[in-house]
């Protein structure tokens, strides 16, 4: 069986969040199922730069949505990769979306020229690869369906929702300039509140929907969860499922993990001592023996780090130490600076994105906070099972579906592997460290809880046979893929 993975991201090319992780992983993990994969990512400067000149071309458009473009073919970190080169629409020495003013206007051309040149990889254009389906992930790859529609071509899609909260939704004027025929502009086609919509059309077209969690998958289809798109989500249900994601767990183990100060296992955690260390000089704590939480995360609404703010006075009070590791909201990293300079040695705050100190925070904290207001799966207490520094939840998306909250009944089935909490307010927040502070208190306990969360399953193995199993169902009767 043969896939196009469409995707905006993917580790270690291009990242701004998860959708990278798991971009970067599923391929190779559906390899080992024997499944193929291509991936087709943009041509940013960053990209560009790993091929190094080795990409081969593989197909060149004279005019994509009015672009010059080709499309270059190469192996880098063991993925099979399909990169866009369009240097008017993605050769920008910001983001992949935007820089310091805000989001690229023209985001509506390079991803609907993005998602059209995958359509074309799917009817056939480059020699020797034709894919049997096309998997698209997030608004950035939500036209691929409409452009298989409304092109004719037969090959089925997936529309994989990382984040509803991110629709691409643009002015209706863009849509004369997407090749796409005027029946298209229609409510089961790409037309939204009167404008484009890119997630939107995906929706609507492609011809199965995953999410990243089976509790999202519920969420979405609530007006609650479903920012807008819970009607039609509904009118989905029968496509849609939740899948959830697991993390690189060569990247991520404990006991090979080059980042980390020291490695350690579950059977010997003992080198989680000197990552602490490691943890409590980078962030300028007090080196002791009270319990220490941390945060790595963007620090935004969604991941409730507000919440957060406000509890924090109830962490410092119980006689705990806080590491702040994010970017993001400008008043959020403020709050956790102040914080920083308000509690010395007890909470510690790093604006920045470091893959590194991420290790080192996992492998030496005893809890890891994530009160997210919503969250389609989430990694970072993926990561903290693995390594044995518990996770303290929202009870909400993926969060509820990979954190098995440590209740009496949990305890004494010997299953707990982390704190979960509710309401989703700075209370319940302060609840949930409460909690976790208790059950810190009792050594016994809380080594058997890390032993459970260190044994969880968050490989991609099992999340990849059900990926397998859902291509497998789509592909058309008789088909020998
Ligand atoms: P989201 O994609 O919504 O941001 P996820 O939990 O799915 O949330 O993925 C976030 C990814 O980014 C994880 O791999 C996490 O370790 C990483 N990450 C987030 N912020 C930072 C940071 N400041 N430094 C290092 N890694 C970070
Ligand atoms: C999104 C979500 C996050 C999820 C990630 C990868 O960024 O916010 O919850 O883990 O995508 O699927």
């Amino acid at each position: 069986m043969r896939i196009l993975s469409v995707t905006s991201e993917a580790f270690p090319l291009v990242k701004t969040g998860g959708l990278a992780d798991v971009a970067g992983a599923l391929p190779l993990a559906l390899e080992r199922q024997g499944i193929e994969v291509r991936t087709f990512l943009p041509g940013y400067p960053g990209v560009m730069a790993k091929l190094d000149g080795a990409g081969q071309s593989v197909h060149e458009f004279h005019s994509l949505l009015g672009a010059r473009a080709r499309i270059l073919s190469a192996k880098v970190a063991g993925l099979d990769l399909l990169v866009l080169d369009a240097p008017e629409l993605f050769d920008r020495p910001f983001g992949p979306y935007g820089g310091p003013d805000g989001d690229y206007d023209d985001n509506w051309r390079r991803f609907a020229a993005f998602a059209k040149a995958a359509a074309e990889v799917a009817a056939g254009a480059i020699p020797g690869f034709r894919p049997d389906l096309v998997h698209a992930h997030d608004w950035q790859a939500g036209l691929v369906p409409a452009y298989l529609r409304y092109y004719g071509i037969p090959t089925p899609s997936i529309l994989t929702i990382h984040n509803l909260a991110f629709q691409g939704y643009f002015p209706a004027h863009v849509f004369s300039w997407l090749d796409l025929p005027p029946q298209a502009f229609a409510l089961d086609g790409v037309e939204y509140y009167g404008g484009v919509g890119f997630l939107k059309a995906g929706l609507a077209n492609a011809t199965a929907l995953t999410t990243v969690s089976p509790t999202y998958a519920e969420e979405i289809a609530t007006p609650g969860g479903g920012m807008g798109l819970d009607g039609l989500i509904g009118t989905r249900a029968g496509a849609l499922t939740g899948i959830v994601n697991g993390i690189d767990d060569r990247a991520w183990d404990p006991a090979t993990d080059p980042l980390l100060a020291a490695r350690f296992c579950a059977d010997d955690v003992s080198g989680r001592a000197a990552n602490r260390a490691a943890a409590e000089k980078a962030f300028h704590l007090t080196a002791d023996d009270t319990p220490l939480f941390v945060v790595i995360s963007r620090l935004t609404g969604q991941k409730g780090i507000d919440l957060l703010v406000e509890a924090s006075d109830e962490l410092v009070a119980q006689g705990a130490r806080l590491a702040v590791l994010g970017t993001g909201d400008p008043t959020l990293e403020a709050a956790f600076l102040g914080l920083a300079a308000d509690h010395p040695g007890r909470i510690g705050a790093r604006i920045g994105y470091d893959e590194a100190l991420a290790h080192v925070m996992q492998g030496g904290a005893d809890a890891i906070l994530i009160p997210s207001r919503f969250e389609p799966c989430g990694l970072t207490q993926l990561c903290g099972l693995r390594y044995g520094c518990i996770p303290v939840v929202s009870r909400v998306g993926g969060l509820a579906d990979t954190v098995i909250d440590a209740n009496i009944a949990a305890i004494n089935a010997g299953v707990a592997t982390g704190v979960q909490f509710q309401p989703v307010d700075a209370g319940g927040l302060r609840h949930g460290i409460r909690r976790a502070l208790t059950l810190m208190r009792q050594p016994d306990t809380w080594a058997m809880i890390q032993r459970q969360a260190m044994a969880a399953d968050v490989s991609w193995d099992r999340s990849a046979r059900l990926y397998a199993n859902l291509y497998a169902s789509l592909l058309p009767e008789g088909s020998d893929a």
